[in-house]
């Protein structure tokens, strides 16, 4: 997918979900807060985009560092949080190479909607070699994905690729997202979207 030329064009319909989409998140959320207080501590947002769910996150009461390549969508991101009145710190930078200079470290949350089923073998492993270094040990990774499908725009991962790229982490649970695209894209496309929580082995 060309992301960038995505956002110039104005076409994201990765951001139009709706109450079910929105319930499938806050569930697996809520599994990672209960049973503690607010703040909790350190959440990294994947490929936020337009900052959608870092502000979501960040209004639960995360402490929430969001990371993308596209400044158009980073721009889109900063004027979400000013109207939202929250604090995410936002990052320009490539998710298959992040540092800790960059981003800082122990973060308790990964969330990734939509970036890495995108990615070919190498950049899995990079991302997932990344994420395992600013994780803590008790850290969560979610990563919302499309299964592996012969299809325009989106390439897809296999529950295989997730385990070989996340070594040292298994895959706990995996629940339908209910994402749906508008009726063409949906037929074209066959999303059949889920989420994928990953824990360290
Ligand atoms: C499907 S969109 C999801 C955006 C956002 N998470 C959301 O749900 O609204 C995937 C995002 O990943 C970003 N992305 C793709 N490859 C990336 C990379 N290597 N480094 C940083 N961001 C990347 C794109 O720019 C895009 O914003």
């Amino acid at each position: 997918m060309n992301w960038k030329f995505s956002y110039t064009v104005g076409f994201h319909p990765w951001e139009d979900t709706d109450q079910e989409f929105f319930q499938s998140l806050s569930s697996l959320l809520e599994q990672e807060e209960q049973g503690r207080n607010s703040p909790y501590g350190r959440a990294l947002d994947i490929g936020t985009g337009s900052a959608i769910w870092a502000i979501e996150l960040a209004k639960r009461g995360w402490d929430v560092t969001g990371v993308d390549f596209v400044e158009k969508a980073l721009e889109r991101g900063q004027e979400r949080v000013r109207a939202a009145g929250v604090e995410v710190t936002l990052v320009q930078g490539d998710v298959t190479r992040l540092s800790e200079d960059q981003v800082g470290s122990g973060f308790r949350l990964i969330l990734d909607t939509g970036t890495f089923h995108d990615f070919d073998t190498r950049q899995q492993r990079a991302m997932a070699r990344s994420v395992d270094a600013l994780a803590t040990q008790d850290a969560t990774v979610i990563l919302l994905c499309w299964p592996r499908r012969i299809r325009p725009l989106i390439r897809g991962v296999s529950r295989d690729e997730i385990e070989t790229a996340f070594a040292g982490w298994q895959i706990a649970d995996v629940k339908p997202s209910f994402f749906k695209l508008p009726p063409p894209l949906e037929w074209l496309l066959r999303p059949d979207e889920h989420w994928y929580r990953l824990r360290r082995a």
